[in-house]
């Protein structure tokens, strides 16, 4: 247990938080308490909130009406008081019963927020595109439906309807507190619910529309994964403006995240920027960005950029590679890149880094280092060589056997019962639609053995 205060000198009316970490026995984060306290802060700072101090709490398990201990609860009445706070804002997502119980203990003058909310609110502010909006948008109201009281009601009415962070619901009226008048606003998420997952299946079905296309004209896609701040904006830009872009008209209407990228040897790859990640990302935010997230899935590469000097970089790494098992990409070709080595004091540092990941490459974005290399390497990988691959395939998926041996080259076939194994080779850039059906090279032979036995 340990309060902290943090000094600072701001007098005039702000959101002033204080943070709460809880660590519970036997439960494995990648993130130390306090590595996910001060990722936590800079959360905070961002969605433009002074942070006042921070206290922590060991368990065994939470409490199951307030979360924290009640001694816990008691000794933030005084910090909050003490610093002058009206937000306490705990690094995990609590249970709407939580947040009642919390709420009752606090009063309306002290808003109760979580990291969900947090990041949620992050989204929201810097959701750039109409698409990016109406996914946030879900998830916030996924989020708050469960957690919809009658204080939060009245937050959200001093807030304006539209303005308080824990009470923010832009576009319903919420007119007062009362059980009726909660039923009312529920009706009303619930219709908007409905009506952005309308919206977002739209989005989706134009995609996958769009993505038919970009496949038809064989154009390999790129994605561009990674840790919140880990530099993958700064490398689409550098990659689109190092290489020739060309606004093709094809194109044209595609998120403005995707550029046309010419490698040479007049080879043009589409890259693509996705949401970043973070740890503890919230499942109502995943869900809702599947319209997004489905881009990685479809992707032919991805390149994972890792932000080398950063002190949590692994856990960093960690926490997309469970992202990206949440939504099945963890098989796709992935290339690790590991940014902004102009930071590093000893370049040495850097290649101690490169042994510790496969096909990794070190860069720095911003500064333009290693650029050339990466885009060779793409280039080799999509392009130029030609990849070992040992495929079991149903017999009746006779459109992807005959697919295979279009683009592929094989080498062998061997039938069992119900599948065709083909050993071959194939390009890069039509890989990743065989991985599903790679197996084990040695699964031929073990079968051999086996029937020896
Ligand atoms: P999200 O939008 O949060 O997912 O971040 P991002 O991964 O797109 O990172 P972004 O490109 O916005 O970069 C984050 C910060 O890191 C910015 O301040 C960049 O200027 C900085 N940055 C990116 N690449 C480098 C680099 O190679 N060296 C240095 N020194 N800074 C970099």
């Amino acid at each position: 247990m340990m309060a902290k205060k943090i000094p600072q000198n701001t007098n005039s009316y702000s959101e002033r938080a204080i943070l709460v970490g809880v660590e519970i026995s036997n439960t494995s984060g990648n993130f130390s308490l306090t590595d996910s306290l001060n990722e936590l802060e800079r959360l905070a700072e961002t969605a433009g909130i002074i942070v006042v101090g921070s206290t922590t709490q060991r368990l065994d398990r939470p409490n199951p009406q307030t979360y924290i201990g009640s001694g816990k609860v008691e000794e933030l009445k005084m910090l909050v008081n003490e610093l002058n706070a009206n937000i306490i804002l705990f690094d995990d997502e609590l249970s709407p019963r939580h947040l009642r119980e919390l709420e009752k203990h606090f009063g309306l003058e002290v808003s109760i927020v979580d990291r969900t909310a947090l990041i949620l609110d992050i989204f929201a502010q810097h959701a750039a595109t109409h698409e990016g909006a109406l996914q946030v948008e879900l998830a916030q109201y996924e989020y708050r439906l469960p957690r919809l009281t009658r204080a939060w009601t009245h937050l959200a009415r001093q807030a304006g309807g539209g303005g308080g962070r824990t009470g923010s619901v832009g576009g319903v009226g919420l007119r007062g507190p009362g059980e009726t008048q909660l039923e009312v606003d529920r009706r009303d998420i619930r219709r908007r619910i409905a009506h952005l997952k309308d919206e977002i299946e739209k989005i989706k079905v134009h995609r996958r529309q769009y993505r038919r296309r970009r496949k038809k004209y064989g154009i390999p896609i790129v994605a561009l994964i990674g840790y919140t701040n880990a530099g993958k904006s700064t490398l689409l830009n550098q990659l689109a403006n190092a290489n020739v872009y060309v606004a093709d008209q094809l194109f044209a209407t595609l998120d403005p995240t995707t550029r046309l990228v010419y490698l040479g040897n007049h080879h043009q790859i589409l890259i693509t920027d996705t949401v970043g990640f973070i740890q503890k990302l919230p499942t109502t935010l995943v869900a809702a960005f599947r319209a997004t997230l489905e881009e990685i899935t479809e992707a032919d590469l991805l390149l994972h950029i890792i932000d080398i000097t950063h002190p949590n970089a692994m856990e960093q790494a960690k926490a997309v590679y469970e992202v990206l098992k949440e939504i099945e990409a963890e098989k796709l070709p992935i290339f690790t890149i590991l940014n902004k080595i102009d930071l590093l004091n000893d370049p040495a540092q850097a290649q101690i880094a490169l042994t510790q990941f496969p096909n990794a490459v070190a860069i720095s974005a911003r500064a333009g280092i290693g650029i050339d290399t990466l885009t060779q390497k793409i280039n080799e990988f999509l392009f130029e060589k030609m990849h070992s691959v040992t495929l079991r395939i149903p017999q009746r998926d006779k459109q992807l056997l005959q697919s295979f041996e279009q683009l592929g080259r094989v080498d062998r076939v061997e039938t069992d019962e119900q599948s065709i194994i083909m050993i071959g080779e194939i390009a890069g850039r039509y890989l990743a639609r065989f991985l599903p059906y790679q197996i084990d090279p040695d699964f031929l032979l073990n079968k051999r053995i086996s029937s020896f036995l």
